[in-house]
């Protein structure tokens, strides 16, 4: 359940931030040009671990592209994003800095490939998806986050040019919303926020879980308005088996953009 939010201090910003949610349907309307440097910019000043700044991301603005994208995510509305961002993770850039001052980037001493910096990089971007995804709905617009871009990792790295060292992490679909979907519930803060160490006993983290498999089982989505989703519990049994997504599709595509995972 989602927290009581009359004990809660407000804001702006924690007004934004609670009442986000993904938007799925866009108003046909171009995003000016002043709104678009102003989510970019706010991106670029996410934190970045070591200052590495090693993500990059692609606005898709060709149509063609969009329409590719939207099959690979098996999701149409995606091409009517009036906007739409492929937040990569980039070492291709920093290689190519620490090329210029003398690195062997194909020697066993370079390490902008190595699994750490994947993950480093990935981290990156998703903070600055994030900073723009906060900063559009501050300015009134609705997004929706897509893992579905990497239903086909290869296809996307080929789409959009991707050279050795980047891989696609995420992207961000955003426009005026053309919908009001209700608010997802959130389980109990106390069994996502501990005080000092993991609880040992694990019928906390079940807290309520009954409760919150009806409350998430009400909510419908609009994508599919005529059956509610599925209760929480399902959702994850769902998830929790194998889909080989990571050894049939991320791992072999990200070795072939030159990142060593196993590093
Ligand atoms: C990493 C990540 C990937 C996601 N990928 C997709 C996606 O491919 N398609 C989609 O429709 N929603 C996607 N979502 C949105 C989630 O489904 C959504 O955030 C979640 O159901 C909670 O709903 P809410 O955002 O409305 O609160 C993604 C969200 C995250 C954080």
């Amino acid at each position: 359940m989602t927290e009581s939010q009359n004990n809660l201090r407000s804001n702006q910003t924690i007004e934004t931030l609670l009442n986000r949610r993904s938007i799925r349907k866009f108003k046909a309307e171009d995003i000016d040009e002043q709104t678009v440097a102003t989510l970019e910019t706010v991106a670029q000043h996410a934190a970045s671990s070591q200052y590495l700044q090693d993500w990059s991301a692609v606005r898709v603005e060709d149509q063609d592209i969009k329409d590719n994208i939207a099959e690979i995510c098996h999701q149409s509305y995606v091409a009517e994003a009036p906007l739409l961002y492929i937040f990569v993770a980039d070492e291709h850039r920093n290689a190519a800095i620490a090329e210029r001052k003398g690195v062997n980037i194909h020697s066993a001493e370079f390490t902008l490939n190595s699994s750490y910096r994947f993950s480093q990089a990935q981290n990156d971007a998703v903070l600055a998806l994030h900073a723009m995804e906060t900063a559009a709905y501050s300015l009134d617009l609705g997004c929706v986050i897509l893992g579905s871009v990497l239903n086909e990792p290869s296809k996307l790295i080929e789409l959009l040019h991707l050279p050795e060292f980047t891989y696609p992490v995420l992207g961000l679909a955003l426009g005026k919303p053309d919908q009001s979907p209700a608010l997802k519930p959130r389980m109990e803060r106390s069994t996502q926020f501990f005080t000092d160490r993991y609880p040992a006993d694990d019928t906390n983290l079940m807290h309520d879980l009954d409760e919150f498999d009806d409350t998430v089982h009400q909510y419908y989505d609009l994508r599919n308005t005529s059956r509610p989703v599925d209760a929480f519990s399902d959702q994850i049994t769902k998830n929790a088996v194998d889909t080989g997504v990571f050894s049939r599709a991320v791992k072999p595509a990200a070795e072939k953009q030159g990142f060593r995972l196993d590093h």
